[in-house]
């Protein structure tokens, strides 16, 4: 069966992480630090936190950002849960922006819309990097400092990627930037997350939110230190520490992160080139992107093709070819249908959920299955 996603470990991977079972710090050791730093410099960031997953990332964010109940955040439909649900953990209220149609991002024009007219702004905005293609992050800052709300970048689909010559991670045009490193993502740890910003204020809170709300530092405490042991717990925070182990798979991954990257390049171009005559549409790139390409989402014209997207995974499966489909729309989902949401709220979400499917993408698909994933797909929609 090929699958939609794998990891690729290499042995200096394996041994990276060994090294680290053998030494004297399994967790809060020196490998986290370095991992930060390697993430931060590679994006050209200021600062970097490491933390168990994106979406205790954007839970952290979200808090740091000052999110609470009476706020509301704004996120686009088309996403994994998390982007909304760290909203809903900080006790604020969801709204969602519907997407560009033809980057399947959120939709510049219907947020500016929303800004005019909602009678509550937003405190926090998440423009979520759909396969890894940037949001329209400079007009987004610009909508932010005129209406004044905070900027988290779901980039849990692209590390790697590029936009306007930055580092998507180098929070030139946001506050903060998440990244994923779960096995699927471009590089991973395992489970894992990173919070990027170059605002120091908010890298000291993310680090005491991330740690139990606990500090040591003297400067932040309400009274002198007790003696040596002595910490102090000046806010709720969490348990969300990365393991040394993961971090140092993390840094021997990201030394391979140009190369990652490349390889979904060059797959996706093969793609574009080889599908254009098919009855879809392959995926749009802004001139002002080189995404990184963490999926590969094609938009099949139902008008021009007899089977169901139902029928369309069942023949794909029987051909050992597993597909999948990124996403539902989080407003339909029926905690957010139980909040008040329902279907026609959204209708460019809802219709590009009707025609799209993900194509299998990843560093180690060879061009041999990309062209049995491609002949497959042919006799399918075509046969
Ligand atoms: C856009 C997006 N945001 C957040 C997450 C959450 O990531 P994690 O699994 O690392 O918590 C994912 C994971 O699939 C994602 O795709």
């Amino acid at each position: 069966m090929i699958y939609y996603g794998h990891q690729h470990i290499t042995e200096k991977d394996i041994q990276a992480v060994e090294k680290v079972l053998r030494s004297n710090y399994l967790t809060q050791g020196p490998v986290i630090e370095s991992f930060e730093k390697k993430v931060a410099n590679y994006c050209g960031a200021k600062y970097a936190v490491a933390v168990t997953n994106a979406t205790s990332a954007l839970h952290i964010a979200c808090k740091a950002a000052g999110l609470g109940e009476g706020d509301v955040l704004w996120t686009s439909p088309i996403t994994f849960t998390a982007s909304a649900n760290c909203g809903r953990y900080c006790g604020a209220d969801v709204d969602f922006v519907d997407i560009d149609d033809k980057t399947y991002n959120i939709s510049v024009a219907e947020l500016q819309h929303k800004l005019e007219t909602a009678l509550q702004k937003p405190k926090v905005v998440i423009p979520v990097h759909l396969a890894g293609q940037s949001c329209d992050m400079e007009a987004i800052k610009a909508l932010a400092d005129e209406y004044g709300f905070k900027i988290i970048e779901d980039a849990s689909h692209a590390t790697g990627a590029d936009y306007k010559n930055t580092k998507v991670g180098s929070c030139r045009y946001s506050d903060m930037t998440v990244f994923s490193f779960h096995p699927v993502k471009i590089v991973t740890t395992g489970e894992g997350g990173i919070v990027l910003t170059n605002n120091k204020e908010l890298y000291e809170k993310l680090k005491l939110y991330r740690s139990h709300g606990i500090t040591r530092d003297g400067d932040l405490m309400t009274q002198e230190a007790d003696g040596p042991w002595y910490y102090q717990q000046i806010e709720l925070g969490f348990n969300y520490r990365m393991t040394d182990m993961q971090a140092a798979l993390g840094c021997s991954q990201m030394d391979s992160l140009d190369e990652f990257v490349a390889r979904r390049r060059y797959l996706v171009r093969r793609y574009n080139e080889k599908l254009k005559d098919l009855p879809l549409r392959t995926p749009y790139q802004s001139e002002d992107t080189n995404p990184s390409w963490h999926i590969y989402i094609i938009r099949v014209d139902f008008t021009k093709v007899v089977l169901s997207k139902k029928e369309i995974f069942a023949r794909m499966k029987d051909r050992g070819i597993a597909l999948n489909l990124h996403y539902i729309p989080v407003h339909t989902q029926p905690y957010y249908r139980n909040l008040g949401f329902k279907k026609g709220d959204f209708p460019v979400s809802e219709t590009y959920y009707e025609e799209a499917i993900t194509l299998p993408l990843y560093y180690d698909l060879t061009d041999e299955q990309q062209d049995q994933i491609i002949q497959a797909l042919k006799d399918v929609l075509q046969g």
